[in-house]
């Protein structure tokens, strides 16, 4: 099956990849979600991952409006997640770890999807691959990482598209939580954030991630009303 293909003759912009860990799975990223898709979209998506041999076609996070064209087409819902914003000059800082924070490069990729892959449960969980096109998914990123006796064991992805801010990505070893990791991670992103003139900063978790719920709610970002949505619908009935 191909891997990342840019579907670019489509009127929303998308690019269509592969499920980390499962080749059979199309992912479907929208790459602008001002852009709203309609059926002749929705269509060329299915026909495109058909062609690519996939069993089922998989969104990744929707903004509200962009659910009903996939709805009418059989999909349905896999996951609720949460959005959260926070206007960056609020942001409450509480950092008492002072573990130091270094660059995630190329050589600790592997090891950073090592640990994503204990984060999160399947079919959650993040290879290298689709780590790097986290990184790549916004024009700036910043990708850092903890380290304990000589071993990745947190890490985060954040980027920047114009002033908005996003966290990507954010993990900790099940083995090493609580100690102040991703407090610290968080409090580097938000720093880099505030260096970049970023104004706001959105992250999205699942509706039922307490853990990461109070994180973020201790840097003072606050839920929005409405909830992103990952959709799923089989291929197989040709
Ligand atoms: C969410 C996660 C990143 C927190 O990592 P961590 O290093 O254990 O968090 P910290 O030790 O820095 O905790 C910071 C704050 O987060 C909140 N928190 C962390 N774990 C919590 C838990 N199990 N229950 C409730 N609150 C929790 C608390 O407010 C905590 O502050 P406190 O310790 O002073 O009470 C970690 O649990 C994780 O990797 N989870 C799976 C992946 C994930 O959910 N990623 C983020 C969402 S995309």
């Amino acid at each position: 099956m191909a891997v990342n293909k840019t579907a670019a003759e489509h009127r929303v912009r998308a690019r269509l990849g592969r499920w980390p860990y499962d080749d059979d799975v199309a992912h479907l990223v929208l790459l602008d979600h001002h852009m709203v898709p309609g059926a002749d979209d929705v269509e060329s998506w299915i026909a495109e991952a058909r062609t690519q041999g996939a069993r089922a076609l998989r969104t990744g996070a929707l903004f509200p409006p962009s659910t009903p064209a996939f709805v009418a087409h059989g999909f349905t819902a896999i996951d609720e997640l949460s959005l959260l914003e926070l206007t960056v000059a609020n942001a409450r800082r509480d950092d008492r770890s002072g573990t130091r924070v270094r660059r995630l490069g190329a050589s600790q990729i592997e090891a950073a999807a090592a640990v994503d892959g204990r984060a999160f449960p399947a079919p959650w969980a993040n290879d290298g691959a689709a780590l790097i096109d986290i990184i790549q998914a916004t024009p700036r990123s910043r990708a850092r990482y903890v380290q304990l006796e000589g071993r990745l064991v947190a890490f985060s992805i954040s980027g920047q598209a114009a002033t908005t801010g996003y966290v990507q990505r954010l993990a900790v070893d099940p083995a090493v939580r609580r100690r102040g990791l991703a407090r610290r991670l968080l409090g580097d992103a938000i720093d880099w954030m505030q260096r970049r003139n970023i104004e706001r900063v959105l992250v999205n978790t699942a509706t039922d991630n307490v853990a990461a719920l109070d994180l973020y709610r201790s840097f003072g970002f606050e839920e929005r009303s409405e909830h992103l949505t990952i959709l799923e619908r089989t291929l197989s009935d040709r």
